[in-house]
Parts: structure tokens; C-alpha cells; sequence
């Protein structure tokens, strides 16, 4: 199902997927790059991406139902989490899709859409802090990567395919069973049950509690005056209690 192409150097997976994405590139088309020049995370944020350190792969997934394109990275940070556990590595989805372990982040996620001829399409791209010994100042205190957790070095590329093949199992943009995958999620959470301090997209911080998530994906967050709400985008950290 999936078409890999590895690659030297790019400024971003997912840019370069998408462009190809533009000229017609098909689905299950999946480009992964040794190095990074602009990585790019959610909130317009950079993604750390030196050579050999880590994984960074992007997937086209088309057509898709826009509707559906959030579920695609709910369902993508189970594969991922799936795989890592395999592994022996003790990780949780910190809402919506970073991948954390020892309250860092081992892995992020980032999906992208766009459309062609009328066709919706989708690009996932996933992040993996594979080989990295130390990260820049910055990023130390919520960054971690799997040397780091187990002690030992991995191999990017045989990771990919591994996650290539729960991906295949998963199916995230038409799943056989999406309530189980969603009950997955849930049970993989570290969001859900917590203090929470939800970031709204250019709105102020607020407190909160994380009562559980929504069929579609969104985090359901008690405010201190009892009041419920769902959150469907901007970031959310758990707070130390
Ligand atoms: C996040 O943590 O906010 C998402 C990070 C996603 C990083 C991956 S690396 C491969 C792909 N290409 C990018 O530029 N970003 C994603």
C-alpha cells in the first residue's frame, strides 16, 4: 500500500510531499528524509531535525473526507504508540498527538491538507526523536528520544517500516473498527484525567480538568466554575499537581 522514497535532505517532508501531492503523486506515497533543513510542528512551530538523529516521514493519504482529516492523526499517534510499546518503550498520547514518554515528547505529529482537481488529500507527517543524545537548551527539558529512553542506538529506517506496517493495520483515513481505535486512543491517553491548561489558538490560557475525549477527537475540559467544554484545536499541557 505505501511507496517509500528515502531521501538525503529536504526542508520538509511534508512540504515536498505536498507538493508532489499537487502534481499528482498518489496515494500511500510516503517520503522520508534524513535531515530536515525546515521541519515544521503544529502551531507554526519548528521541528528539531538533524541528520541521522532522527526519523522524519511524511504519508499521502487521498481522497479523504475533510471531515475525517483530525481523526487521521488520532489514529496515526495510535500506530505510532502501538510500535514504540512494542518496543518496550512506555509511552502515552499526550492530547491531540504528541507521543510522550517520561513526560516528554518522543514523537510529534503533524497532519496537513490540501486539495487537487477537487480532491481532498491529506499528508501525515510524523516526527521520531530517534538517535539524539542532547537537544538544543530549548527543547531539553520537554524533549526525549529513544536512545535516550532505552540506551540503545535505532535504525530510523527499519522504524519506518514498522510504523509503515501498523499504519496499514490501523488504515487511518478508513478504518475497520474506529470506536476501537478510539477507545485505544483513550487508554493511551495522559491528557485525561488531568489538570490541564488549555492554549487556545490566539485566545488566553485557562485551567481546567480533562474529563475524557470525544468520538470526532476533541477533549472534553471541566472549567473550575463546572462549566464543560470540548477543545478541537490548540495545545494543551498537563499540569504538574
Ligand atoms: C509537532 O510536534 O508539532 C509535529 C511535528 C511533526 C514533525 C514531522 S517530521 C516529518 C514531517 N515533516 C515536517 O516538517 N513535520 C513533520
Amino acid at each position: 500500500m505505501f511507496t517509500v522514497r528515502y531521501i538525503e535532505e529536504i526542508d520538509s517532508t511534508n512540504s515536498e510531499l505536498k507538493r508532489q501531492a499537487m502534481k499528482g503523486a498518489p496515494s500511500g506515497a510516503v517520503l522520508v528524509a534524513r535531515r530536515q533543513t525546515a521541519g515544521r510542528g503544529r502551531m507554526g512551530r519548528q521541528f528539531f531535525s538533524p541528520a541521522d538523529a532522527g526519523l522524519y516521514m511524511s504519508v499521502l493519504f487521498r481522497p479523504v473526507s475533510l471531515t475525517d482529516a483530525g481523526l487521521l492523526t488520532t489514529f496515526t499517534a495510535v500506530a505510532v504508540a502501538r510500535v514504540l510499546s512494542s518496543h518496550g518503550v512506555d509511552v502515552g498520547i499526550k492530547w491531540v498527538n504528541d507521543i510522550v514518554a517520561d513526560g516528554k515528547k518522543v514523537c510529534g505529529i503533524l497532519a496537513e491538507s490540501g486539495i487537487h482537481k477537487g480532491q481532498p488529500f491529506a499528508i501525515v507527517g510524523i516526527g521520531v526523536n530517534c538517535n539524539e543524545t542532547a537537544f538544543p537548551e530549548e527543547l531539553s527539558e520537554i524533549a526525549v528520544s529513544l536512545e535516550q529512553l532505552t540506551g540503545r542506538t535505532w535504525d530510523s529506517r527499519a522504524l519506518a517500516e514498522e510504523l509503515l506496517a501498523a499504519l496499514d493495520e490501523v488504515c487511518p483515513q478508513d478504518p475497520k473498527d474506529p470506536q476501537a481505535l478510539m477507545n485505544e486512543y483513550r487508554e493511551r491517553s495522559v491528557t485525561v484525567g488531568k489538570q490541564v491548561r488549555v492554549h487556545p489558538h490566539g485566545g488566553e490560557p485557562y485551567d481546567g480538568y480533562a474529563v475524557s475525549i470525544t468520538d470526532e477527537g476533541g477533549l472534553v475540559i471541566r472549567t473550575p466554575d463546572d462549566g464543560e467544554h470540548t477543545v478541537t484545536s490548540g495545545e494543551v499541557s498537563v499540569r504538574v499537581q
